[in-house]
């Protein structure tokens, strides 16, 4: 059932304008994605909602918003340049290039059976598995390269000074060189213009953290929050936008006194997994799962995961465990780093107690593109239920927490004479100057009118009809319960807006 629900849900994803495929029309982009008119409004308010809770509702944060491209030594101390890196493998067989820790694994040694160049009418093969214990992940192959370290940052130049005009002017140099010369040489022509798309928007917060001191009177226990899009070369990509090169994150990193980091890591690791079941993912499809210690990033102590069970096609056709955020305690690497690249003083004095030190950094991550198709696939559900001819039917709903769905009321009405479309468009005008992001439909049976609002997630509609202009009164029906309650023309702003916050 998991394999079809996410096959349902991409093309409920592209049919009702929520994740298009970027690029479409020529073919697509791999791992790159649109967010349609649904798709965009959702996001925001996933990303609305973040904010609100994480910087407008707490005393101790600020935001930032940084550039995309830093300076590229950020990079080098932060440990990217080195060691940001996914390591590759190529299939002899069918020459497919893959992440050796995302292949299956299989003993060395065992047999393995695959079709020659990978084609399903190629030639049966058979062979062992290597030394490096996995076979390909497409073909099934078992003589693999070796593995190679391949960097994700997206490397561009900045500045008038074209690399490749200096590699062109340079060809006779280069060819008196021999490979290991030849390398670093073009690293030189390269590195004089190079500048990477930020793969976190986290280093942003660490290398602004002096400025902020300065400029905010804000001090430990506080934080820096930042969203925005970061970028990685992702080899492997797959599951819509579980995995992209392009994706937004929502980070914080919250700086405290070393010697308090446990206790905030164990605040903020159970606040963020509250956050999502607060709106509205279930219970059931959420956990949180500590890093084992083989598992730590280098600059943390100690590591979980905010994961949610995604209904992926896969082999056991269960769906799976998927990233959604993740909790670090990153110690005092970062700004230590940057305080001995930059020769910067990045410690902290306190007055009161005349100590000075570097703060820890509690750093909850997370994706905003990720979290967008979490609350999707989370909302999705069919319900069996007659039809108008009592005959049976199935209606595709997509449950949102209403402070996420895309619009939040729709408003009909019934037919479209004796003044009812006037009366609903000032009800439309009346939400929409509160902010109530609303949607007017007069067109098809009401009906077929509440099944669009119920695969758009819409919790509300708002019925016009000949009531209305007898009693001054409309129906508002619930997505969910399908009920409908019947409410004075005058209370419906109210109304909606009081279920919406
Ligand atoms: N500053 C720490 C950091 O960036 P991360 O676990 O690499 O940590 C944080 O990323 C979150 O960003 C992930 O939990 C995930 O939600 C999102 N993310 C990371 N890589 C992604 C990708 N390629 N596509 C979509 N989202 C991604």
């Amino acid at each position: 059932m998991p394999n079809d629900t996410m096959k349902k849900i991409v093309s409920l994803a592209k049919r009702r304008g929520f994740i298009f495929q970027s690029s479409e029309i020529y073919g697509g982009l791999k791992a790159c994605y649109d967010y349609g008119p649904l798709g965009v409004e959702l996001k925001r308010n996933i990303k609305d909602a973040w904010w609100r809770d994480m910087v407008h509702r707490r005393e101790d944060v600020v935001g930032l918003d940084c550039s995309i491209i830093m300076h590229p030594d950020v990079w080098k101390a932060s440990g990217h340049l080195a060691g940001f890196s996914d390591p590759l493998v190529d299939c002899k067989n069918c020459k497919e290039r893959f992440r050796a820790d995302h292949a299956p694994r299989k003993d060395a040694g065992t047999e393995t059976e695959y079709r020659e160049n990978g084609k399903q009418d190629g030639k049966k093969l058979k062979g062992v598995v290597g030394k490096q214990g996995y076979v390909c992940p497409v073909c099934g192959g078992g003589d693999l390269s070796d593995e190679r370290q391949f960097n994700l940052m997206f490397r561009t130049s900045l500045g008038s000074v074209d690399p490749m005009q200096e590699i062109a002017g340079a060809v006779e140099e280069l060819a008196k060189l021999d490979a290991k010369g030849r390398r670093e040489r073009l690293g030189e022509i390269i590195a004089k213009s190079a500048v990477y798309l930020r793969p976190e928007t986290a280093q942003g917060m660490f290398v602004n953290f002096k400025n902020i001191l300065d400029s905010s009177r804000m001090k430990p226990p506080f934080g820096i929050a930042q969203t925005g899009k970061s970028y990685r070369n992702e080899i492997t990509t797959a599951n819509l936008t579980f995995r992209t090169c392009e994706f937004e994150q929502m980070e914080l990193e919250f700086f405290v006194e070393p010697g308090t980091d446990d206790e905030w890591y164990a605040y903020w690791r159970n606040a963020r997994l509250e956050w999502y079941k607060k709106l509205g993912i279930r219970e059931k499809n959420l956990r949180l799962r500590d890093h084992e210690q083989s598992e730590l990033a280098h600059y943390a102590k100690a590591c979980a995961d905010v994961e949610y069970f995604f209904p992926f096609e896969n082999e056991s056709g269960e769906g799976e465990w998927g990233e959604l955020e993740g909790i670090a305690n990153r110690t005092d690497y970062d700004l230590k780093k940057h305080a001995e690249a930059t020769g910067k003083d990045l410690s902290y004095f306190e007055t009161e107690t005349k100590k000075r030190y570097i703060p820890y950094v509690i750093e909850p991550a997370a994706g905003a593109d990720r979290a967008t198709l979490a609350f999707l696939c989370d909302a999705y559900d069919e319900e069996a239920i007659p039809d108008q001819k009592g005959e049976d039917a199935v209606r595709t709903v997509l449950r949102f927490h209403p402070r996420i769905a895309p619009i939040k009321a729709a408003v009909f009405p019934l037919v479209k004479k004796d003044g009812l479309p006037e009366k609903s468009r000032e009800i439309m005008a009346a939400l929409l100057d509160q902010g109530v992001n609303c949607f007017y439909d007069q067109s098809g049976a009401i009906g077929r009118r509440y099944r669009r609002m119920d695969e758009a997630g819409t919790p509300f509609c708002i019925t016009v009809d000949a009531e209305t202009n007898e009693q001054n009164t409309v129906t508002v029906r619930e997505r969910d319960s399908m009920q409908q309650t019947r409410i004075g023309v005058n209370e419906v702003v109210e109304y909606i807006k009081e279920k919406v916050k």
